[in-house]
């Protein structure tokens, strides 16, 4: 780095006008960068919005088909399907996880009717919107999630959503060894061109309260999920869990949440220069919404001061509820 001394060196020249400023601009963000999370519930022609998570609603089958072609004239290159399991289909062992017409398949199919392969689609592997306790896995009479009978079960999730066409299976359920196995059964299973991205560094976070109303499963949960998702105060951690889920096969990594987490999302890129997401979540999502709701804040430029932050730190693509409106505004 070289630099001088004031006044030769005046910082606020290449500031002073527009044209400077685009010149000098080191990152930029662009509709291609965002991967849009949506949420499924069963009937037809059903917009369900969803108190807590202002301006998302969840969406029937049929209409999150619309919701795709509508993404793919926007220029966003991804959806992420997240599915409210009607309640007389949760069970203690998420067994509709692996039913091949349970609504994330049916969202898959009906998307790819309508757009083929215009669009990529990106499956969560965990089974918290399958259970009746809420864990995202199988747990034992403690309470506790285990670890190795709860992997066998995410095998026959993620088969059972490449089988309906998911393009990116998307572990979310932390369990260790699940990235290895799952990669195994695709490759076995002639999908040896469907990717994992692994939510590798995901933490026990208080940021995903308005996500699990969406999904239906806050109130189901007793305690937490600290057993498996990581401490906040950790980051070596989340650099061990990096290094595993890429040796495991994972075609790229996940960090979650997102602005919290951007110095992780930063020490990771460093160390293993791998494609790097992160997930703006829900209860991040709400925080701008309140803030605009309050009169604190403008959305447009929140939005976009946000999802640059990603950019900046190193993420080659960020996961927002946010991603239509900002597709939007980058489009205009
Ligand atoms: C499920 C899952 C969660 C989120 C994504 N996948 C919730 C959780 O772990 O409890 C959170 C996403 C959000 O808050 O937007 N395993």
């Amino acid at each position: 780095m070289t630099t001088g001394m004031y006044p030769q060196v005046r910082m606020r020249r290449v500031r002073a006008t527009a044209w400077s400023r685009a010149l000098h601009r080191e990152v930029r963000l662009d509709p291609s960068d965002l991967i849009w999370p949506l949420f499924v519930t069963d009937g037809t022609a059903v917009e369900e919005p969803i108190a807590s998570l202002p301006g998302v609603s969840r969406w029937s089958v049929d209409q999150i088909a619309i919701r795709a072609r509508e993404a793919v004239g926007l220029g966003i290159p991804c959806l992420a399907l997240f599915p409210n399991t009607q309640p007389e289909r949760r069970s203690e062992d998420g067994r509709e996880a692996s039913n091949p017409d349970n609504l994330m398949c049916r969202a898959l199919r009906a998307i790819r009717d309508a757009v083929g392969d215009e669009i990529g689609l990106l499956t969560d592997v965990a089974l918290d919107p399958y259970t009746i306790h809420g864990q995202d896995g199988l747990i034992d009479e403690q309470g506790y999630v285990r670890n190795d009978d709860t992997v066998d079960v995410l095998v026959g999730q993620a088969l059972n959503q490449a089988e309906a066409g998911a393009d990116i299976i998307a572990p979310s359920d932390m369990m260790d060894g699940r990235i290895g196995a799952i990669r195994s059964a695709l490759e076995a299973g002639a999908h040896t061109n469907v990717q994992i991205m692994s939510y590798a560094a995901k933490y026990a976070s208080a940021f995903y309260g308005p996500f699990r109303d969406a999904v239906g499963s806050r109130g189901l949960l007793k305690g937490d999920k600290k057993t498996y998702q990581m401490d906040p105060g950790n980051s070596e951690e989340a650099l061990r869990e990096v290094a595993l889920d890429l040796a495991e096969g994972a075609d790229s990594v996940m960090v979650k949440p997102g602005l919290p987490y951007l110095d992780i999302v930063r020490r990771v890129k460093e160390r293993f220069e791998v494609p790097v997401f992160a997930y703006q979540v829900s209860g991040e999502y709400a925080m701008i919404e309140a803030t605009v709701a309050a009169g604190a804040g403008e959305r447009d430029a929140l939005v976009l001061e946000t999802l640059l932050a990603f950019k900046r730190a190193g993420c080659s693509g960020v996961l927002t509820y946010h991603a239509a409106h900002a597709a939007r505004l980058l489009g205009a």
